[in-house]
């Protein structure tokens, strides 16, 4: 679970100045203002004759071994979306203390530090960083001290530039973040990056695609992308991303959602769009209105009319919880009857009063609390008890499996790609929901879908009912799911490939019948701890 409700943004960035604390000779704590060098901001405008040597000297960095598994590994972290401004000063003395040029890149493009001039020739050849001021991405000033106009982020194998994710530190010293600031890669941009299906695509479409990040990895699995953003800057981003990563499948366009799409529909439409529930307008990547829904649910209304057969459409979002109110519910408000199946992934929560403790700022403390009371109001104005971290997937329902339906997952948030297992979940669902399933089920063989950690809970001198849990181990989402008496004993007794008829002989033996079964299977199916093995399962997979 995120340890903290912050967008990409950290708390220094949102109007609290880096105003340190010094004890006066009264030993009254006084703030003390440290200077502050304002480091212009990357253009993100590059001269095309400069692509070649962009490309060589980011590939120079990748080659350095600048990769999301490598730094994150470097910098003592178990997720790249813990890194902290707080810890910048540990993780330079502990992390990067040897000045080799992995430690380099990541001090001068994560971390926001600068680099004397000896060690940028260790980093990069006179001309590489000649070029790179050329294209704005690196200031040298009057000492020598090189600092990058632009974090470099990495994300799997990919390098993505975008605003420094901490704009009021030294560097590059803002007081007030602009409100244009181009969102880093936030912990929810890299929730969407991991839950993303990666099936081949004809056409995507991201929308609020700032950095441009969702828009550049479906460029490896689609044949031609869109990305939108409101944002003119946020559009010059993604387009110099684009460039720099000779990404040619990309198109651009700066435009309020769907508008630029104009009537179009796409196989994959992902979104991460400003989704805090915020009492203030003060920055367009995070502020979703009042309610938080303000953007967002514009994006569901939208779907239906550009959600292509057969596509998937992926959301990352947060939302207020209220009692009593079914998420699911407000999403079938917002999609107006479209007969779509929808997947919920729960990934955390925050309590409201966490939440608004998280987003308040002030540079001392009673300005603190009157902030995270405007933000805790907010919630309150709102009825929101909670806020909770979701992905949600949208399908179109396939009418021959009944009725759209949701599915609710949750899972603490995943490390690695979890697409697969989301396209798996759709899958699944479908599979289970066959009119004909019995009959199929009958020529079928099953066995678990691998190995299954078994939990089983039970009171011991009380009578209280045993409680089982499972979970399918091996897998980028860490799902427990309750069984039955009856679905854990198929579970626990499915050593092997075992024919449908077989197991139903064996349970008639213990006196179930064979729809009560059949109906255990499919739950253990459904919920993808047991699979079909040999040639119903293809038929399955094209479902
Ligand atoms: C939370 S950021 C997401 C950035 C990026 N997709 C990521 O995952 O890191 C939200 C983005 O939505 C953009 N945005 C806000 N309102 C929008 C709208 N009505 N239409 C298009 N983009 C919008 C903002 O400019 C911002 O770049």
């Amino acid at each position: 679970m995120p340890n903290s409700p912050q967008r990409a943004v950290s708390p220094v960035a949102h109007g609290s100045s880096l105003a340190m604390k010094a004890k006066s000779n009264r030993g009254v704590l006084q703030p003390v203002t440290v200077p502050q060098p304002v480091t212009e901001r990357a253009s993100f405008l590059v001269d095309r004759a400069d692509l070649p040597g962009l490309r060589g000297a980011v590939s120079k960095l990748a080659n350095a071994g600048y990769s999301e598994t490598v730094v994150t590994e470097r910098l003592g972290l178990q997720d790249l979306a813990d890194l902290e401004w707080r810890s910048v000063p540990i993780y330079r003395s502990e992390r990067l203390a040897g000045r080799d040029p992995l430690a380099l890149a990541i001090d001068l493009f994560l971390l926001q530090g600068d680099l004397p001039n000896d060690e940028l020739e260790r980093l990069f050849s006179r001309s590489e960083s000649d070029l790179l001021v050329r294209a704005g991405l690196l200031a040298i000033d009057e000492m020598g001290l090189a600092r990058a106009r632009a974090s470099l982020f990495p994300v799997g194998d990919r390098l993505i530039f975008s605003d420094h994710d901490w704009p009021s530190l030294p560097h590059p010293g803002y007081t007030t973040v602009p409100t244009d600031q181009v969102m880093g890669i936030g912990r929810d941009s890299r929730l969407l990056a991991r839950c993303t299906s990666r099936r081949t695509f004809r056409s995507t479409l991201d929308l609020c695609t700032g950095s441009g990040i969702h828009a550049l990895l479906a460029s490896a699995h689609a044949q031609q992308g869109l990305a939108v953003d409101i944002s003119p800057r946020a559009a010059r981003c993604a387009r110099f991303n684009a460039q720099a990563s000779g990404a040619t499948n990309v198109d651009v366009a700066v435009g309020d959602l769907f508008d630029a799409a104009r009537g179009e529909s796409f196989d994959l439409i992902t979104a991460n769009p400003p989704f805090v529930p915020s009492p203030l307008d003060s920055l367009r990547f995070r502020d979703g209105g009042r309610s938080g829904e303000d953007v967002q649910k514009r994006i569901v209304a939208g779907l239906p009319h550009h959600l292509a057969p057969g596509g998937m459409a992926q959301i990352v979002t947060e939302l207020g919880e209220r009692d009593d109110e079914p998420l699911a519910h407000r999403l079938r408000d917002w999609l107006e009857g479209a007969p779509m199946d929808i997947h919920i992934l729960r990934l955390g929560e925050y309590s409201a009063a966490k939440y608004a403790i998280g987003h308040a700022k002030g540079d001392d403390y009673q300005a603190f609390l009157d902030s995270t009371r405007q933000w805790a109001d907010n919630l309150r104005a709102q009825g929101y008890i909670r806020v909770v971290s979701l992905v949600i997937s949208f399908q179109w329902s396939d009418l021959t499996c009944g009725p759209p339906w949701e599915h609710l997952d949750e899972s603490p948030p995943p490390r690695r790609a979890a697409g697969a297992e989301i396209d798996a979940a759709f899958l699944a669902e479908r599979f289970t929901r066959r009119r004909d399933l019995p009959q199929a089920l009958a020529q079928s063989c099953l066995r678990r879908a691998g190995p299954v950690a078994l939990l089983d809970a039970r009171v011991l001198g009380s009578d209280m009912p045993r409680r089982a849990k499972a979970t399918l181990l091996r897998q980028a989402l860490t799902i427990e799911h309750h069984l039955d008496p009856l679905e854990r004993e198929i579970l626990d007794r499915m050593e092997g490939r075992i024919p449908m008829p077989h197991l139903i002989g064996l349970f008639r033996d213990l006196l179930v019948d064979e729809p009560t079964i059949i109906a255990a299977t499919r739950s253990l199916l459904r919920r993808q701890l047991v699979r079909i093995d040999g040639q119903l399962a293809d038929s399955a997979a094209r479902l």
